[in-house]
């Protein structure tokens, strides 16, 4: 018999579950149910409009998104249009891979003022759920954290809207981000330069703007022995600081736009009103053990007049199913889901962000989803009652809940394509749930 199999999820973890399953020696069936009117979660509506390449990524999920045992079910929320006990009416196994949308949250005073950096990312990337309209009139900018997506912030921040306009980004970001008046980008790191979190080459394209120049400060630029030995072990920490070395305290050559990376400054307190943001304080910190630090006392007031938090993505709480709140994922043993008493709850799985927290590459949530499967076909039996893909199809029709299939999918995408070409563009994204939906349908 026929294993059936739902994802929850199409973004990347997903949909390589649902490969990883077809490419089983099992005779399985997947539908995937994603929120959204469009698949690829994050590769579309986290990855940077200027970094096409990596969208690339589309192509092969869209493959698997192809193949005849695999349904792509978008427009369905699971715990709003569906819930858990009904997936099990239809399904053998359901594997969440719900990922991360929200911003972890800083606990400093006047948090509120500032902007998470998911937000932002969500405006320029044309989220249908984020509004059409993002504040960028502030002249100098304050980006807190020093991971990969704190360099998406700053860089989209500092260069040119006329710069961003050979990417998919549609008309309304491209506007917003023409009018901008951001001239200084300040990202602060609480730690030295060897614990900077990002990937070499993402820092080291900060560099390749005719309009950005990045200014690594002096102040905080300190490597002890301590970490020295980090980098030792680490080798993207040794290229990273290898480059921040190369460009600490070199001359500014006069671009217009700047990046200014300040090291062991961590931020205390966000200081404003409700007319915005006037300035950020931060407290020199210095190294303790284990590559952490402690605050000094020494504070310093930054002229700043917009912040953004890019610490971290947190994973959101799912009806019915356990979640641990601290570490913001789903319990899990190998993406076996665990209940309150540790032990797993039969046909349940999770894969991706959700089931490790939101850290990691786009690959790696291939490696996971291995993992999830190779328990799910270890544990699965067919078990469900309402075993036809046209029961879950009259559960939705009964409810009124719009479901957009592959074959919408590929109209919308090639909607979006020919819009890019009219343009000399390979793709202008649409924005609008509605507008998505209806180009969909055809
Ligand atoms: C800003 C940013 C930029 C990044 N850039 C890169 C990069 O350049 N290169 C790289 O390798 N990695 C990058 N990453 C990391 C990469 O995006 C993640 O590793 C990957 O997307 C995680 O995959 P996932 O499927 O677990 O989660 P997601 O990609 O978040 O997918 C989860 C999916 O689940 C859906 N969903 C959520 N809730 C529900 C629900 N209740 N019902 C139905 N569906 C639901 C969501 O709509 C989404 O489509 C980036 C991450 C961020 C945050
Ligand atoms: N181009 C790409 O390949 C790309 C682009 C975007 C994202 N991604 C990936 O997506 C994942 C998520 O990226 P991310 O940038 O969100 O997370 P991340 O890599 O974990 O970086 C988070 C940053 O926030 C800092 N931070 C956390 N709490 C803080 C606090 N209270 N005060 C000050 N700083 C704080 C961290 O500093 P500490 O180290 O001191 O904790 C770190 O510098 C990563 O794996 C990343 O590589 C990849």
């Amino acid at each position: 018999m026929t294993l059936r199999v739902a994802i929850v999820g199409g973004g990347p973890a997903g949909i390589y579950a649902a490969d990883i399953l077809t490419k089983s020696e099992v005779d399985v069936s997947v539908d995937i149910l994603e929120r959204l009117p469009a698949p690829f979660g994050l590769v579309r509506y986290g990855v940077a409009p200027d970094h096409p390449r990596i969208k690339e990524i589309v192509k092969a999920l869209q493959r698997v998104l192809a193949k005849p045992q695999v349904r792509l079910l978008a427009g369905v929320e699971f715990g709003v249009d569906v819930k858990l006990e009904v997936l099990h009416d239809f399904y053998d196994a359901v594997i969440v891979a719900t990922g991360a949308m929200a911003d972890r949250d800083l606990g400093i005073p006047g948090e509120e003022l500032s902007h998470g950096a998911a937000d932002f990312v969500s405006w320029y990337d044309a989220h249908p759920d984020v509004g059409r309209s993002w504040p960028l009139d502030a002249p100098s900018v304050a980006v807190i954290g020093v991971g990969n997506v704190a360099l998406d912030v700053a860089r989209v921040l500092a260069k040119t809207g006329d710069e961003m306009l050979v990417t998919d980004i549609p008309a309304h970001v491209y506007e917003g981000l023409a009018t901008k008046t951001t001239t200084d980008v300040h990202v602060f790191a609480r730690r030295g330069p060897a614990y900077a979190k990002f990937s070499p080459l993402e820092l080291r394209e900060l560099n390749h703007s005719p309009n950005v120049e990045v200014i690594v400060h002096p102040e905080g630029f300190d490597v002890d022995e301590q970490a020295m030995a980090h980098v030792a072990s680490n080798k993207q920490a040794k290229m990273v600081l290898s480059t921040l070395s190369n460009w600490v305290g070199r001359e500014p050559v006069g671009k217009p736009h700047r990046i200014h990376l300040h090291f062991a400054e961590a931020p205390t307190e966000i200081l404003g009103d409700e007319t915005g943001v006037t300035t950020l304080r931060t407290e020199r910190t210095r190294p303790t053990d284990h590559g952490a630090v402690e605050g000094t006392g020494v504070h310093t007031d930054w002229d700043v007049q917009a912040v953004y938090r890019a610490v971290g993505y947190r994973s959101s709480a799912l009806p019915g199913l356990p979640f641990d709140e601290r570490a913001a994922v789903i319990p899990n043993d190998g993406g076996r889901v665990l209940d309150l008493d540790g032990q797993p709850i039969p046909g349940l799985f999770v894969t991706g962000w959700i089931k490790r927290g939101p850290v990691g590459l786009i690959g790696h949530t291939k490696s996971d989803a291995a993992e999830t499967v190779e328990h799910l076909l270890a544990d699965t039996r067919p078990i469900a009652t309402d075993r036809e893909p046209a029961d879950v199809d009259a559960y939705f029709a009964e409810r009124g809940v719009q479901v957009s299939t592959f074959e919408h999918w590929e109209r919308l995408d090639a909607h979006e394509v020919a819009l890019g070409e009219a343009e000399g563009r390979a793709r202008v994204k649409v924005a609008d749930r509605a507008e998505m939906i209806r180009v969909g349908r055809g």
